[in-house]
């Protein structure tokens, strides 16, 4: 579902009764996947009330410990993303069935991955490790890793990254900004996901989608 939408938001969730709307409000903007990070404690709460709307795929992100996994799958999580590559929390998803999507930003790292039987890890954080020209070094002789880039993404840049054959998706927090979230203001949340869903369809970044 990732891989077809090619857009993952990253959220921060500073209270877990904005994950109802919130999920909601993506889905109205079309995007039917959402990160919900363990940067607060409403982390676990939140993935479960969004794990229980139809047709929304939740993972947990900022997973830094084995731990930490098995809160996000027990609360409904159905794929786990760390900012870095942590063996002992990608072997625990393993353990429970969940797939890894650990952060990297060097060939080394990506060589751990591989040795994980990994094949699809972060690439974060993007802009600021090399952006796209730097993933179009590392598919050089990385011929089978897809990346789903993250950090510094956002609806005018996005396009570059999804024009490289290597990249599944990428990921951010500009549909979901924190000041947004503390507004409640779920209509602009729709219309930043639908702008970033136009600029993937419609391969004219930062577009807003016309009628
Ligand atoms: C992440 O954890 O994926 C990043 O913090 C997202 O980076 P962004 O805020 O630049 O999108």
């Amino acid at each position: 579902m990732i891989e077809a939408n090619r857009l993952l938001p990253v959220i921060a969730l500073p209270d877990a009764s904005a994950a109802r709307p919130l999920g909601e409000a993506l889905l109205a903007g079309g995007l039917p996947c959402a990160e919900v990070t363990f940067r607060t404690d409403a982390a676990v709460e939140a993935i479960a009330a969004m794990a229980a709307i139809d047709g929304l795929l939740v993972g947990a992100g900022t997973v830094l410990t084995p731990e930490q996994v098995d809160r996000a799958v027990a609360a409904g999580a159905r794929f786990v993303v760390s900012p870095g590559f942590s063996p002992a929390v990608v072997r625990r998803c393993r353990e429970r069935g969940v797939p890894a999507f650990p952060g990297v930003m060097t060939p080394t790292e990506i060589q751990m991955a591989l040795d994980e039987g990994l094949s699809t890890v972060k690439f974060f954080p993007a802009e600021q490790a090399g952006g796209v020209g730097m993933i179009k070094a590392l598919s050089a002789p990385f011929r089978s890793v897809r990346f789903i880039p993250t950090g510094g993404v956002n609806a005018d840049n996005l396009r570059s990254y999804l024009d490289i054959p290597a990249v599944v998706a990428v990921g951010g927090t500009w549909m979901v900004p924190a000041d947004v979230l503390t507004a409640k203001d779920w209509a602009r949340i729709t219309a930043l996901v639908a702008e970033a869903v136009q600029a993937v369809k419609s391969g004219e970044p930062g577009k807003k989608a016309t009628a």
